[in-house]
């Protein structure tokens, strides 16, 4: 409608009466906010804007490629991806508690993000730094809502301390469902768009237990199996999220074929919200929960049980850790 359109034509004007013939970066997570805001820069300022996407092996199936392929393939976009997994497998080493391994992730990212932006910059001058920021977060970090930090969040784009950039955010004004309309039109790929919340510490918050790399395979195995499943049975909009994690402290005894089989639990995390605040544990069909249960028992090896959580928040959170 003409309203998106417009939404984009006024934003593009912005950003280029901002940046001029100056030099910006943008850090892409693989989630919606970054891709958009990317887009509309580089629609405004083409080649004067480079993005960096820092893979640190916490992603989900196919994540990398959305952002590497589908992504470039839609804005021409320059890309420069850091290839940071063993770095991350090796701080989080031996970390269990959630709250360090948040802290772990959250620090090793900004390491890394200040360190492929330096470099950047040092080359081409950057100026200016994007950032997805959306106006319910304007809001809420200028209102001072009073709500509790429960779980200390840690998100792509957070502002490297002893750089100075001047912001670009071109998602200032917008909520959520135009920032999706805007990556529509723009024709960035539906699997970024249409993306369900993901938290920036990734894969690290849903192994219950150290993260190692054979742990990751098996998370992303049955994660990539539940999406596809849930995907196929057309619940994407009834879902706000749901979480798949892995316990990988637990084992329990199951039989596979011939044999007795001393595996890990996976558990589905389906929940329905409006803001995440709160939430309830959605009624999924059970057809759709036997698809995913008998396929990643069948498909992923280390794991023998799937079970679902049907607790609502509060008292639980969405997320595991
Ligand atoms: P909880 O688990 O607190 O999650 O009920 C509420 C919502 O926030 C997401 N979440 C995060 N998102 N960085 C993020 O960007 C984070 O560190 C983080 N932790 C939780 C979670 O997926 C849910 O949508």
């Amino acid at each position: 409608g003409w309203t998106t359109s417009s939404i984009i034509d006024d934003t593009v004007a912005a950003v280029r009466a901002q940046v001029g013939d100056g030099r910006a970066i943008c850090g892409l997570s693989g989630g919606v906010d970054s891709a958009v805001a990317a887009a509309l820069v580089q629609r405004a300022i083409g080649d004067q804007l480079t993005c960096v996407f820092v893979d640190h092996g916490l992603l989900r199936s196919g994540e990398r490629e959305q952002v590497e392929r589908d992504f470039v393939a839609a804005t021409g976009a320059k890309l420069h991806t850091v290839d940071v997994a063993d770095r991350f497998l090796a701080a989080l080493a031996g970390v269990t508690d959630p709250e360090t391994k948040r802290k772990v992730i959250g620090r090793e990212f900004i390491r890394v993000f200040e360190a492929a932006t330096t470099e950047v910059a040092a080359e081409e001058h950057v100026g200016f730094l994007v950032q997805g920021t959306l106006y319910p977060d304007v809001v809420e970090s200028g209102g001072g809502s009073g709500t509790a930090v429960i779980k200390s969040h840690h998100n792509v784009g957070g502002l490297p301390d002893d750089i100075e950039f001047a912001l670009v955010e071109p998602l200032r004004a917008l909520f959520k469902d135009e920032v999706r309309r805007v990556g529509r039109e723009l024709g960035l790929p539906e699997g970024i768009v249409g993306r369900q919340p993901f938290p920036g510490p990734g894969l690290g918050i849903r192994i219950i237990g150290e993260v190692t790399f054979d742990r990751l395979e098996t998370l992303r195995a049955a994660d990539a199996i539940a999406r596809e499943e849930l995907t196929a049975a057309g619940l994407d909009d009834t879902i706000w999220q749901c979480p798949v994690v892995l316990l990988a402290d637990v084992r329990s005894v199951g039989v596979q074929g011939d044999g007795r089989t001393y595996g890990h639990p996976i558990v589905l995390r389906p929940v329905s919200s409006e803001d995440a605040m709160t939430a309830d544990w959605t009624r999924l069909p059970y057809e759709v929960l036997e698809r995913i249960s008998t396929r990643i028992t069948n498909e992923v090896a280390e794991v023998n049980r799937v079970v679902l959580d049907v607790t609502s928040k509060p008292p639980g959170t969405i997320e595991w850790e």
